[in-house]
């Protein structure tokens, strides 16, 4: 048995919640617009226009006058609600859009009131308990929540590294004879990266694999790609939906009305989604307003006017793309999607960044755990079409001109944020600006064992929580080396910085180990890779760095918040640590 524990669920609650309080006290999330109009261009923020970069509504088309009409005539015709479930009677305008849409992609179609609820509706409808689900790791959060509800039904689920479909076909290979059938759950667009799922590869990996079935959300893909708008996952088929794909699509971002759309292959699915698909049967239809606005756009989208948009906006995603090249900006995927993605790394230039860009005028979405890994923070720009060229340049400006100051601000360097992203790195660049240098009135001392530190010392300030006083560490020390399996022997380094008068500022230690990467998964997926564990130990683990112990719980980091240099120090042991992680060769840091 390998010796880890797991991180409790709350650790997890407590960790997003003080990452998100930070940046909300900053004022650049959970904001109010205090616009009375709006148009997509520009917003009111803390008192103050900014140009928009951060809409999902790519094409614009929730301003569209013949959307507003169709929303607006429906509420006269048909009232603010039609509160009943659609297990009794549905809204007039449902059967009228359900016949646009399947125009739109020549396959049956369920709406739901949201995307969500697609994947809450579709999941637990289709999947069997003698199917296997296998996730992508960065599938969106909706289809996850779907997911934990056929975790309680007996489902195993597994999750893979993003994209990865030799890891994929590797799974299927071992598995196909365990289960009817194997269910890849992935994105079309990824909401945070803007990169897309290898469709075409998928479906020759599923042609390859009887077993294997597709389950795409293509909620960002929707409108700005495809044929009549129907999406980049429909532009990479153009012999209609795959056979073995169900496909999910949303109706709330670039289409500019609201809900969710499950499109199937076959009629069988259609009818067994339709006839009980949970939120379906018991929660409130979509409203008339939405309807309306929704019928209208299918009805753009039916047109040649879709094209239009689609080209515009093509060309400004371009123009931005040719923007920054003329720039250094990291910029994770270099594509076609509206969604841009420049790395920051760390949280701390994250936000710095993100709250100069909208001093100066600009929003644009801080990208933060757990929407994408606490190590690959950054920036989210969207493009829309209510972006002007011009607006789009001063931008592209503002942005290179702050992430270059964010850059000295923070500490952090180009060359680590390549890193992190995996991403080829630049020439080092020759900066014209003087190199910010923070004083260091102290001193850093790293040690490998407790016993060179000072026993009091230790314990006055970390010592005295239980488990890893003085005495207790002595013993994890030797507990943890000399085994013969890698995974029971751990490094362990300790961290103290002291000020000019040997006053101890700040203290910890954390211990280098092989882990399960599944610490943070559900049981139910660890279960199932524990299962796999049995043949094969290591698999799905790697070396990380962990903060205190995997034994250990409490608080393991003491900082003197009365110095007045602990927030350098606390930076100085940061950079200690990601040399550390380089030195180690540790696949992560987890706080
Ligand atoms: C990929 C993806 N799927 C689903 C959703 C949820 O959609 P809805 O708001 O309609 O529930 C989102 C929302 O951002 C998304 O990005």
């Amino acid at each position: 048995e390998i010796n880890m524990a797991k991180i409790r669920h709350n650790n997890i609650l407590d960790t997003v919640d003080s990452v998100l309080s930070v940046s909300k006290k900053k004022g650049i999330i959970h904001l109010h617009a205090q616009d009375q109009t709006l148009d997509g261009q520009t917003l009111t923020l803390n008192g103050k226009q900014v140009l928009h970069f951060g809409t999902c509504g790519y094409l614009g088309l929730e301003h569209h006058p013949q959307v507003k009409a169709g929303a607006i005539d429906a509420i006269v015709r048909y009232g603010t609600q039609f509160p009943m479930s659609r297990t009794y009677i549905s809204n007039p305008l449902y059967s009228e859009l359900e016949a646009l849409v399947q125009e739109m992609y020549q396959a049956p179609v369920v709406i739901s009131k949201n995307c969500t609820l697609s994947h809450l509706t579709t999941i637990p409808s289709i999947i069997r308990s003698t199917d296997l689900i296998i996730l992508d790791h960065q599938v969106h959060a909706s289809v996850q929540e779907a997911v934990k509800k056929m975790l309680t039904q007996g489902v195993t689920v597994e999750m893979i590294r993003h994209n990865n479909l030799e890891m994929l076909e590797d799974r299927i290979k071992k598995l196909r004879n365990k289960y009817d059938k194997i269910w890849y759950m992935a994105d079309g667009v990824y909401s945070m990266y803007g990169d897309f799922a290898p469709i075409k590869d998928m479906i020759a990996l599923a042609e390859k694999y009887e077993q294997l079935y597709l389950y795409v959300d293509d909620a960002h893909g929707m409108s700005w790609a495809g044929q009549h708008g129907t999406g980049y996952v429909m532009s990479q088929m153009p012999d209609g939906l795959y056979r073995k794909m169900i496909l999910t699509a949303n109706l709330g971002k670039g289409f500019g009305a609201c809900g969710g759309l499950s499109l199937f292959p076959n009629e069988e699915w259609y009818h067994k989604v339709n006839t009980f698909g949970g939120p379906l049967t018991f929660s409130v239809q979509i409203e008339p307003a939405t309807l309306g606005a929704a019928l209208a756009s299918a009805r753009i989208h039916l047109s040649d006017e879709i094209y239009r948009y689609q080209t515009e906006l093509q060309q400004k995603i371009a123009y931005f793309n040719e923007l920054l090249q003329k720039t250094n900006l990291p910029l994770v995927h270099e594509n076609t999607s509206p969604i841009f993605f420049i790395g920051t790394g760390t949280m701390d230039m994250g936000n710095y960044l993100v709250q100069e860009l909208i001093n100066d005028g600009i929003y644009v979405n801080l990208a933060t755990f757990p929407a994408v890994p606490a190590k690959n923070i950054g920036i989210r720009i969207t493009i829309s079409l209510n972006n002007s060229l011009e607006a789009i340049k001063t931008m592209a400006e503002k942005l290179n001109y702050h992430f270059n100051r964010a850059l000295l601000a923070t500490d952090q360097t180009d060359q680590k944020i390549r890193k992190a992203f995996k991403m080829v790195p630049q020439p080092e660049i020759v900066n014209a600006a003087p190199k910010y240098t923070p004083a260091q009135p102290f001193t850093v001392k790293c040690y490998t064992t407790i016993e060179k530190i000072d026993a009091t010392l230790w314990n006055k300030h970390l010592g005295h929580q239980g488990m890893f006083d003085h005495e207790g560490l002595k013993f994890l020390e030797k507990s943890f080396s000399g085994h013969p399996q890698p995974e029971n022997n751990w490094d362990f380094k300790y961290y103290l910085v002291e000020d000019a008068l040997g006053q101890v500022i700040l203290m910890t230690f954390l211990v280098v180990a092989l882990h399960k990467e599944d610490m943070f998964a559900p049981d139910s997926v660890s279960r199932a890779i524990e299962q796999e564990r049995l043949f094969n130990p290591y698999y799905l683990t790697s070396t990380g760095m962990i903060l205190g112990s995997l034994f250990t719980e409490g608080n393991h980091l003491f900082v003197d918040k009365n110095s007045p240099h602990w927030q350098t120090a606390l930076k100085v042991v940061l950079e200690e640590l990601y040399r550390q992680q380089e030195k180690s060769n540790a696949s992560n840091i987890m706080f």
